[in-house]
């Protein structure tokens, strides 16, 4: 790629997968507390009461990615260590936290981003349904005011809501992820809440001069197993549900109803004032992109009407994470993105690849130089994109993966906490030296 000064080499961190110290100082019970400790819900039965430690070792991974030449560090905030009963009284140990963490990208000359919400709701909320409550948007809002007062100052970029769809999806459809509940009421009544809490956190933040503030949106291609008009459609389904569905409502397009009939049960949730309240002009627009799915129609499967079929059926390697890894996601999306709001810029706001412990790391170095040419080529085709943050500094908790994916590009000792660069470490400080 023809390096321009302007465009940025970042990483992206989050609160419940890396900073350990779950009851440290104040902080109160994530869902993800809770979950970790249900009987066979995470993979390797980790939990991520330790993760990396970042809580105590912040210093050394800034200092990582500096050294590595990274300019910027995006990093999630803990809504239950700011508010440990998710509202109400505040935890100034929580908020002294994130000052430090701050602090010191800012005195180590790299540029702190934040995110609100990376899927670590508060128990104390999901006690009162979480996000199928209604209350919600007002609970968010409080907590989004209370990170602006502390740290718009010294923030400019903000994303708000990271990968809604997964979050509600894993969390609230499927029971794979915190809070574990299933069901299409749940889902859809938690969609349509997590949008419209992001439209007010946006608000929120916007009061103050100088803020960027975009989101997070998780984009995976979908493609048809056959040629036929059946598995069109539910191409067509699959993809209104996993990649239009947080950004046309934004745009005043409304929920992508046509193509996914059953968001019609959004009715039941919707007030008149809310199609006027999802529209948001956001600064910028992060696309994050991991994966691909083929998938066929299905009759007996209730609601969506489709299978996936698995990348092994189609004899397609996949890794540890059971997906095909699929970098061309982003070219693809950047393009398609960018045709929804041209004047807006768009981000590689997280990209990775998931290695198992005994895969050689040169894997991951061809993963990103391919991710380096198929963004050149969206940015030779016009397409504003502005930088790419990778997924991410150091191996951490995968969600109900546990600890056996490794996204890092520095590998961490569980048992020392220690940390080592990997060679695409090292293979990318070069590439940023040269
Ligand atoms: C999420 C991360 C996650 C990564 C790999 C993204 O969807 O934002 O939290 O670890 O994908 O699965």
């Amino acid at each position: 790629m023809n390096k321009n000064k302007d465009f940025k080499w970042g990483v992206t961190i989050s609160a419940a997968q890396t900073e350990g110290a779950y009851k440290k100082d104040g902080k109160g019970i994530s869902i993800w507390d809770t979950f970790t400790q249900k009987k066979h819900k995470i993979k390797d039965r980790s939990d991520a009461r330790v993760a990396t430690d970042f809580y105590h070792r912040y210093k050394k991974d800034i200092d990582l990615a500096v050294n590595i030449g990274l300019q910027i560090f995006r990093f999630s905030i803990s809504w239950p260590r700011i508010l440990p009963d998710g509202s109400g009284k505040v935890n100034p140990k929580g908020i002294e936290f994130y000052n430090k963490v701050i602090d010191y990208c800012l005195q180590s000359g790299i540029e702190p981003w934040v995110t609100t919400y990376h899927w670590d709701l508060p128990q104390k909320l999901q006690d009162k349904g979480g996000w199928c409550n209604r209350e919600i948007i007002d609970w968010y809002t409080t907590y989004v005011t209370i990170l602006r007062d502390n740290y718009a100052h010294k923030v400019k970029k903000w994303i708000l809501i990271n990968e809604g769809v997964v979050c509600i999806g894993g969390g609230y459809f499927l029971g794979v992820h915190a809070p574990g509940k299933r069901g299409i009421d749940n889902f859809i009544s938690g969609v349509h809440h997590i949008l419209l809490a992001q439209a007010e956190g946006f608000k929120v933040l916007k009061q103050i001069k100088g803020l960027e503030v975009g989101t997070a949106l998780s984009c995976t291609k979908i493609e048809p197993y056959r040629n036929t008009n059946a598995d069109k459609k539910a191409v067509n389904r699959i993809d209104a549900l996993m990649n239009r569905l947080f950004i046309e409502p934004h745009l005043g397009m409304g929920y992508p109803v046509d193509d996914l009939p059953i968001l019609k049960r959004i009715a039941k949730y919707y007030k008149e004032e809310d199609l006027e309240t999802l529209k948001t002009n956001f600064d910028f627009w992060g696309i994050q992109t991991y994966t691909k799915q083929v998938v066929k129609s299905a009759w007996y499967i209730p609601y969506l009407r489709v299978i996936q079929v698995k990348p092994e059926k189609r004899g397609v390697e996949t890794s540890v994470m059971g997906w095909e890894t699929y970098p061309e996601g982003t070219q693809y999306f950047l393009e398609r993105f960018s045709k929804y709001n041209p004047e807006k810029p768009l981000w590689l706001s997280e990209c990775g690849i998931a290695l198992s412990h005994n895969e050689d790391d040169q894997k991951r170095i061809d993963y990103y130089k391919k991710v380096i040419d198929l963004t050149q080529n969206a940015i030779s085709k016009g397409v504003d994109v502005k930088g790419i943050l990778l997924w991410t500094l150091v191996d951490n908790f995968e969600w109900a993966e546990g600890y056996l994916p490794k996204f890092g590009i520095i590998s961490l000792d569980r048992n020392t906490l220690q940390r080592q660069m990997k060679k695409s470490a090292i293979w990318l400080k070069k590439y940023l030296e040269e």
